[in-house]
């Protein structure tokens, strides 16, 4: 069963914005969700997601899939272009704001996604090992690091 276990989002590049949330929640035994609110200064016509990676704990974390880059807003426009980022992207859209094309405007969200959606696609969707695991994704725009978001989880 998929638990979460923390999250942590970094600001590269402090006028690109800021992180109004960024937090898991218990709400009882049965319902854990992440929550994440990036507010943007600017709008946003490219973005490139890269080394979005995932690690597996075994004497320290190593690398379970690694190195995937994105262009996001082709993606959006054409989700079929890259297949492995599209796994990815089940997991948070429909609890986000993220599923319309570039441009982002003011703020780019994922709201109360449950542990329980996540654990039904590791572990009936695509079965993935028992283990820890931290799932790392850095945002670019414009060729610059701007953000860096870390769940980390535990199967
Ligand atoms: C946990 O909270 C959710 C949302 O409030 C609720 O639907 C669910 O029944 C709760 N489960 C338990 C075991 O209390
Ligand atoms: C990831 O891919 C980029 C571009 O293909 C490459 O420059 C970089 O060295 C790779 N990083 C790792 C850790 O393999
Ligand atoms: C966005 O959502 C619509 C309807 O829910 C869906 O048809 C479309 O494929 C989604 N786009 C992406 C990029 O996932």
């Amino acid at each position: 069963k998929f638990e979460y276990t923390n999250i942590k989002c970094r600001l590269a590049d402090i006028e690109f914005g800021n992180f109004e949330i960024c937090h898991l929640k218990s709400v009882n035994r049965t319902y854990k969700y992440m929550a994440m609110k990036l507010n943007l200064n600017k709008p946003v016509t490219k973005v490139k997601v890269a080394n979005i990676a995932i690690f597996k704990k075994f004497n320290g974390y190593k690398p379970f899939l690694y190195n995937v880059t994105v262009d996001a807003c082709r993606f959006l426009k054409n989700p079929k272009s890259y297949p492995v980022f599209s796994y990815f992207y089940r997991f948070f859209n429909t609890y986000s704001n993220i599923n319309h094309t570039c441009p982002f405007h003011d703020n780019v969200w994922v709201n109360k996604l449950p542990g329980s959606f996540v654990n039904e696609l590791v572990t009936k969707v695509l079965p993935v090992p028992d283990g820890d695991y931290i799932f790392d994704t850095n945002w670019y725009t414009d060729e610059v690091l701007r953000a860096t978001i870390s769940v980390y989880g535990n199967i």
